[in-house]
C-alpha cells in the first residue's frame, strides 16, 4: 500500500518530467528543421562562421553565446520572452540601431520570423 501511495505520489513529478522532456525533443526538431537553415544562411557569416571577424561580439554558434548575448545587450535572448529579446526586435527591424541582417535585401520574410 505505502508503495502505490508513493507511486501516486510520484506519478505528477514524473509526468512533468516527461512533459520537459517532450518539450526539449520537440524544440530541437524545430531548431534543426526551420531554425538552423536561416541562422547559417542569414546570420553566421557575420555571427560566428569559422575564421571571420564575430561583428558586434555576437556569437550565434552556441547555446551559450546566444544567451550571453553581444557588446551592448546581455538581453539579446530572454528564453520564453520573445518580448524582451533584442533579436526579435532586430530581426524585425523595429530598432534602427539594430535591424538584422544589416542589408535591406537580405532581411527576413513574415514565416522566417515567426
Ligand atoms: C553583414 C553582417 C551581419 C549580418 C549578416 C548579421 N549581423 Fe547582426 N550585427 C552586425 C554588426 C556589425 C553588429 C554590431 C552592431 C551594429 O553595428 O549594428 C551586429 C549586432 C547584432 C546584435 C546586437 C548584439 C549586441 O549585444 O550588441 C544582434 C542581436 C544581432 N546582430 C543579431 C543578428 C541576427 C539574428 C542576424 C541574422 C538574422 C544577424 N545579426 C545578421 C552585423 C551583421
Amino acid at each position: 500500500m505505502r508503495l502505490l501511495l508513493t507511486a501516486v505520489a510520484l506519478l505528477p513529478v514524473l509526468l512533468n518530467g516527461q512533459d520537459k522532456v517532450d518539450q526539449r525533443a520537440q524544440g530541437e526538431r524545430l531548431f534543426s528543421l526551420k531554425e538552423r537553415g536561416i541562422l547559417e544562411s542569414k546570420c553566421l557569416a557575420c555571427h560566428g562562421e569559422k575564421g571571420k571577424k564575430v561583428k558586434g561580439e555576437f556569437n550565434l554558434t552556441t547555446r551559450n553565446d546566444l544567451l550571453k548575448g553581444g557588446e551592448t545587450a546581455d538581453d539579446v535572448l530572454v528564453p520564453f520572452h520573445p518580448d524582451k529579446s533584442l533579436i526579435m526586435t532586430a530581426i524585425q527591424w523595429k530598432d534602427e540601431d539594430y535591424e538584422m541582417p544589416p542589408k535591406e535585401n537580405d532581411r527576413l520574410t513574415y514565416e522566417q520570423i515567426e
